[in-house]
């Protein structure tokens, strides 16, 4: 039994050394040390010893055992390390090493100038609504009093999907899409891109207006012209001159466009105003009562105004940005000054 003993402290040993990691060890030291292990069979052994034999054999194998776990500790010690220290090798990073710098984007400006709208408006009671891009005929112009063959729809030279089908040339469908929801009262404003057979220095086949309409008993001309008076002058500031001229619109009767004072000359003419001093900025109108009929709103008891205006052109204006072209390249250097 001694021998026994002693030939499994060598082979415990042996195997310990070669063990590379902790599991394995671990794998080891039980099937010497555990329960069922080797340790254990020898031993049962012991009671075929006689009474001098036995406890020479006992020290034995306290001696055997104290050592097989004395190199399990070792063993042990000497893998952590080397884990760690190839951990550490691996695993270093170099403090001094300058930080990556994140690259924020900005705003763009159309949406800059959207926001604000948004904002402005929202203080007078408005509220935003959308309406697709991707709009049929009958919103887009049917309903808004532009029938078929009416010459209004030159004005916005269309790209038809089919007969019936056009991308929107105009945020002014949304009025009808709201009407037809809601009753008044009613408050919308509604951004959004719109898109025209148009394209030189001054038109983009797509843009963007906002869109707003007001509709209640007793909405007059004076509250159109309150309410954007208002908002130009939240807008461009309090001193620009606002000016209402008359015009026309298939959807809007009486209609007027807006202008207001040149902000580039401050009204004493320049190229940008084409020397007359003011700036024409939106369209706007009396809801027509033509359109109240395809919404089957009483237009005995309701009346409303609404307005159109282009974003870029708006944008253009508070930010001096002289060339449309500008807003769709999307070149950081411009897009990082707003
Ligand atoms: N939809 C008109 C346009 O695109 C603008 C407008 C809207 C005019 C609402 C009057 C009332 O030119």
């Amino acid at each position: 039994m001694k021998e026994k003993l002693e030939l499994m402290l060598v082979s415990a040993i042996e195997a310990m050394k070669n063990a590379t990691d902790e599991a394995m060890l671990q794998e080891i030291r039980v099937s010497y040390l555990g329960k069922k292990g080797q340790l254990t069979s020898i031993m049962k052994g012991m009671g075929s010893l006689s009474n001098e034999e036995r406890p020479i054999v006992g020290a034995v194998a306290n001696r055997v055992k104290d050592q097989v776990s004395e190199t399990f500790e070792e063993q042990l010690k000497s893998i952590k390390s080397s884990v760690m220290a190839s951990r550490l090798s691996h695993e270093k990073i170099d403090v001094t090493l300058p930080g990556r710098i994140k690259t924020l984007g900005t705003k763009h400006p159309v949406t800059l100038v959207t926001e604000e709208l948004i904002e402005i408006f929202s203080s007078l009671g408005f509220c935003v609504a959308e309406g697709p891009e991707v709009e049929q005929d009958f919103y887009n112009f049917e309903a808004l009093n532009i029938p078929k063959d009416h010459p209004a729809r030159d004005m916005q030279d269309t790209f038809y999907i089919n007969d019936d089908v056009v991308l929107r040339t105009h945020t002014s469908p949304v009025q009808i899409r709201s009407m037809l929801k809601q009753k008044p009262p009613l408050r919308i404003i509604a951004p959004g891109t719109v898109y025209r057979r148009d394209s030189d220095i001054t038109h983009s086949p797509m843009f963007h207006q906002i869109e707003g309409f007001m509709v209640d008993e007793n909405i007059t001309f004076g509250d159109l012209k309150g309410i954007l008076t208002t908002f130009i002058h939240e807008c461009f500031g309090k001193k620009v001159g606002v000016r209402f001229r008359p015009s026309f619109f298939p959807f809007t009767e009486p209609s007027a466009e807006v202008d207001i004072q040149c902000v580039i000359c401050g009204g004493k003419g320049c190229r940008v105003c084409k020397n007359s001093g003011w700036l024409e900025i939106l369209g706007s109108g009396m809801i027509d009562p033509e359109v109240f009929k395809s919404v089957e709103y009483d237009s005995e008891r309701y009346s409303g105004f609404a307005f159109g205006m282009g974003l870029e052109r708006i944008a253009m204006l508070k930010y001096g940005v002289n060339d449309l072209r500008l807003f769709f390249e999307n070149d950081v250097r411009f897009l990082r000054q707003f």
